[in-house]
């Protein structure tokens, strides 16, 4: 079985979230005898010595409307798998991944390039191309609109995998001509949201099966709250949709071999996991104390991820008896806000507004709690990394969360973390003091810890589950 995984970002090359990741831990699980999984995503701004590394297979064109552009397709081996490139500098050899006035045209032109590109992949032509969210949503509907004769593209499977229908891809109608369309086409409808067009719209209706990154999210997004609009059209789809929950790799996620952190540990010495915390506090110039419990929030700053309610319940939790960590980049709005509070409550709170994997690492370690309050979660892998390092979730019950947090019963001590259901500071700050209480009882919390690192969220049963629909697709 041969499958391209189609993205807009892969570890480690490039990573902007959590899809880079899982285009990196996914084909990694799945790469067998059996199946033959290669990934294909922009030529960004390389360091050199990637660059170097790269073979060029072909250089070919495709158009833009009317226009003609130039393409170019590389490819390297990087452990095991093969990757391969479209190459065009003028879309990518830019500092950002996104983020740019023709993000459509950019993401359009990669989906055209990728389709016109299988052609120089010689010794490999795909069974499925697996699609991930709206940068690549537009190749199973342009394959359907431009390959139809041709026999070997009309074989060839799609699969297009929703990290967040959030983002899907949502511009004007002046767009429309990128894709050679324009605006009396029948396919026009599949397109139309608002006043507008949704790319994210045409892969749902027009790829052969459709997948979300958790099961609960994949039932959310049929619900108006959480659809964006697209509610309605996963509905119509919903035969061919699964839930399938993201892993980790358990390889790169390991606090008995994280070179990241200063002192290894595991389930039967958590010990040294109190050391790491001692570490952070030095580090941040924190009251070295450690019975003071950590909460720690690694996490994109924008409003997805609540942290409009961390904003808003940050005197009561500045009230407690704790110490908060806040990493990540993302809103200026945020980014500012955090800041400030910071030098407001300097005794307590740390905001470090970095993309900064090895200080996320030490801080996943060192830490008691991991407080991820979303409004909506796709699938998230903050906390499953939380749980393999023995730090206790806290979240809001929606989406992957929901699937993979279960609330603690001391009662029959069962459970890995602390679950609220309502997205209110109330509920959030009932779930945060449950956590404190039970922290008291040194030997319970050790309970708790070991619970949470005895959950197995590593890609075994997932990529299983993945084997089986790409199976299901073929046939
Ligand atoms: C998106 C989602 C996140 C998910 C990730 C990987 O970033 O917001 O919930 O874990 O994709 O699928």
């Amino acid at each position: 079985m041969k499958v391209l995984f189609v993205t807009a970002e892969a570890h480690p090359f490039v990573k902007v979230g959590g899809l880079g990741e899982v285009a990196y831990s996914l084909p990694k699980a799945l790469k067998s005898s059996e199946i033959d999984i290669r990934v294909i995503l922009p030529k960004y701004k390389f360091p050199k010595k990637i660059r170097k590394k790269m073979m060029l297979l072909g250089r070919y064109k495709t158009y833009i409307g009317w226009k003609s552009v130039d393409c170019e397709l590389w490819t390297l081996n990087n452990n095991g798998i093969q990757y391969y490139f479209i190459g065009n500098s003028f879309y990518f050899y830019r500092n950002d991944i996104y983020g740019y006035g023709d993000d459509d045209e950019r993401f359009i032109y990669f989906c055209k390039a990728v389709l016109e590109g299988i052609k120089y992949m010689y010794d490999f032509t795909p069974d499925i191309l697996h699609c991930n969210d709206w940068h690549s949503s537009m190749v199973s509907p342009l394959k359907k609109l431009y390959y139809v004769d041709n026999e070997i593209y009309a074989n060839i499977k799609t699969l297009f995998t929703i990290h967040n229908i959030a983002y899907q891809g949502t511009f004007g109608k002046d767009t429309l001509w990128m894709l050679g369309l324009d605006e009396h086409d029948i396919q026009v409808k599949k397109l139309e949201l608002n006043d507008g067009i949704s790319f994210m719209k045409w892969a749902i209706l027009e790829s052969d099966k459709i997948s979300t990154v958790s099961e609960s999210y994949s039932y959310e997004i049929q619900e108006e709250g959480y659809g964006c609009g697209l509610n309605s059209i996963v509905k119509k789809r919903k035969k061919d949709l699964i839930g399938i929950l993201n892993g980790i790799d358990y390889d790169i996620y390991n606090p008995e071999k994280d070179s990241n952190i200063l002192y290894k540990y595991s389930k039967q010495n958590l010990d040294s996991k109190i050391k790491n915390k001692l570490y952070i506090q030095r580090d941040l110039k924190l009251e070295q104390d450690g019975s003071i419990p950590m909460i720690t929030i690694i996490s994109r700053l924008v409003d997805q991820k609540g942290l409009g309610l961390i904003e808003a319940a940050m005197k009561n939790i500045m009230s407690l008896q704790v110490q908060l960590i806040i990493l990540g980049t993302g809103s200026s709005y945020f980014e500012n806000k955090f800041k400030y509070l910071e030098t407001k409550y300097k005794n307590k709170l740390r905001v470090i507004t970095e993309f900064n994997d090895c200080k996320a690492r030490q801080l996943y370690a060192g830490s008691d709690m991991f407080l991820m309050p979303s409004k909506f979660e796709p699938c998230g892998l903050g906390q499953l990394i939380a749980l393999r390092y023995g730090t206790i979730p806290i979240v809001r019950q929606t989406g992957g969360l929901k699937d993979t947090v279960k609330d603690y019963n001391e009662y029959i001590n069962s459970g890995n973390g602390f679950t609220f259901k309502e997205y209110s500071v109330n509920d959030m700050l009932e779930s945060i003091n449950r956590a404190l209480n039970m922290y008291k009882n040194k030997d319970l919390w050790i309970q708790i810890m070991q619970l949470a690192m005895d959950c197995n969220n590593n890609w075994e049963k997932s990529s299983q589950k993945y084997k089986i629909l790409y199976k299901n697709i073929i046939k």
